[in-house]
């Protein structure tokens, strides 16, 4: 149990860490036209209810135990993760929960590639969908849907942040990925497929740490060998 002392101390510090990241982004990313127009839509249309309040609502709504499960990757992060993963504009990346779908027109308009994302909130579809009707993209896709059933065929590379899922759901989300084709690249936050799977064709190309709002966390990039 943390002391209302750690809590506060907590709370500055990943305010502190946002702060930061946001005066990079501005200074790095907003060169990027129409990252820099779809970023500055997105923050609009959160301005009267963050997407933290969005998604809790959601949860309450299904009577969930744990309502505080939303986070976003920064986008520092994103850049990182897939520098070291090699992606290139031939790529179809897959953002599995992918919120407001920030990371999705970052990589698109950063890395050059196709970007889909995918989240069962509603709002945040709607929402990314008419952001992307101002800045038409065709490189650009959402769905609205859950992650375990939609359809995965055009994905080369999957970015998987799901700390809070639950083990059943990442169950199944690991027995879909075995039959991906080979050459497929999936990223996990925190915790490999093979603690999820017996028969894992999976191979563990790196392990490395990235930075989120709540601290360091190990990134596992893996590529479907067969
Ligand atoms: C931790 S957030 C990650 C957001 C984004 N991927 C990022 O890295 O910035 C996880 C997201 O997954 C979504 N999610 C969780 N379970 C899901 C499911 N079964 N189907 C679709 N979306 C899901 C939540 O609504 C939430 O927006």
């Amino acid at each position: 149990m943390k002391s209302i002392g750690e809590f506060l101390l907590l709370a500055a510090l990943s305010r502190y860490r946002n702060f930061r990241e946001e005066r990079w982004i501005k200074k790095r990313y907003y060169c990027h036209f129409l990252f820099q127009r779809a970023d500055t839509l997105l923050k609009q249309s959160y301005c009267k209810q963050s997407p933290y309040k969005i998604s809790k609502q959601h949860f309450l709504s299904r009577g969930a135990q744990d309502v505080h499960v939303y986070g976003e990757t920064p986008l520092s992060t994103w850049e990182y993760i897939l520098g070291k993963c090699g992606i290139h504009a031939g790529d179809c990346l897959y953002d599995l929960g992918c919120g407001t779908g920030r990371g999705v027109f970052f990589v698109s308009a950063y890395f050059g590639c196709r970007a889909v994302g995918v989240d069962f909130i509603s709002s945040f579809i709607h929402k990314a969908k008419e952001i992307q009707r101002q800045i038409p993209q065709t490189s650009l896709h959402f769905v609205h849907g859950d992650i375990t059933t939609c359809d995965l065929s055009e994905a080369s590379v999957i970015y998987l942040y799901g700390t809070c899922l639950d083990d059943s759901t990442i169950e199944a989300l690991s027995r879909r990925f075995s039959s991906l084709k080979k050459g497929v690249k999936v990223i996990t936050v925190s915790y490999p497929l093979s603690d999820y799977l017996l028969d894992n064709p999976f191979a563990v190309k790196e392990v490395f740490s990235a930075k989120y709002a709540w601290g360091e966390a190990e990134v596992f990039y893996q590529e479907k060998v067969r």
